[in-house]
């Protein structure tokens, strides 16, 4: 069994579809064990009523010192680091220490729509005034870039040339519920076969 990390800025809705999944299918290849903020995050929340070790960081420290103290949280305890909606950038030699074990969720078709300033609504806004017909969610590896790491899996939706960008991110959000337990479970699988 896969012992998780999972790292959050906000609501923690993607946070949930990863507990839910591993809680209602018996051959869930993970657990999450551990979920830390950079900020206070309504995800905190969720964490302690499902009994999750629940840690608030303070980002304001800096890059370094947020990653050290991520890294003694979960040293030697967690095999993998979800980022779940977490806004801060983590300092390469993290990155390094954690090489192919930490994955994210972008709620857009990388490679396009990433990059420095390709969060929340900015997205989805880029999205829209590109004129593209569809977007949907990536789960990638982290690497040293922003949202460069190797796509791992996707999933795409068609966009209705009505929607305003927060249906968007709605429509896009279901999709995210799907594909991260989908693609955490998949590198689980991958893993119980070498
Ligand atoms: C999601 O859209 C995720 O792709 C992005 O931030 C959002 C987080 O939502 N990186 P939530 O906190 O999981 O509800």
């Amino acid at each position: 069994m896969l012992r998780v990390a999972v790292l959050i800025s906000g609501g923690g809705s993607n946070l949930q579809s990863l507990i839910d999944y591993s809680r209602s299918n018996s051959d869930a290849g993970y657990e999450i064990t551990s979920v830390i903020a950079d900020r206070p995050a309504g995800g905190l929340e969720k964490a302690e009523k499902a009994g999750i070790p629940a840690h608030l960081l303070d980002r304001k420290k800096g890059m370094e010192s947020l990653a050290d103290d991520i890294h003694r949280l979960i040293y030697g305890q967690v095999d993998y680091i979800v980022l779940a909606g977490f806004l801060s950038i983590l300092d390469s030699l993290f990155i390094e220490k954690w090489n192919k074990r930490i994955i994210n969720i972008h709620p857009a078709l990388l490679p396009d729509f990433g990059g420095r300033g390709m969060y929340g609504m900015n997205v989805h806004r880029a999205v829209l005034a590109s004129g593209a017909k569809e977007s949907g969610c990536t789960v990638h590896y982290v690497d040293n870039g922003i949202d460069t790491g190797e796509i791992i899996n996707q999933m795409s939706l068609e966009i209705d040339q009505n929607w305003s960008a927060e249906q968007l991110q709605k429509e896009v959000l279901k999709l995210e519920h799907i594909l991260l337990p989908q693609t955490l479970q998949l590198l689980c699988d991958r893993g119980s076969e070498t």
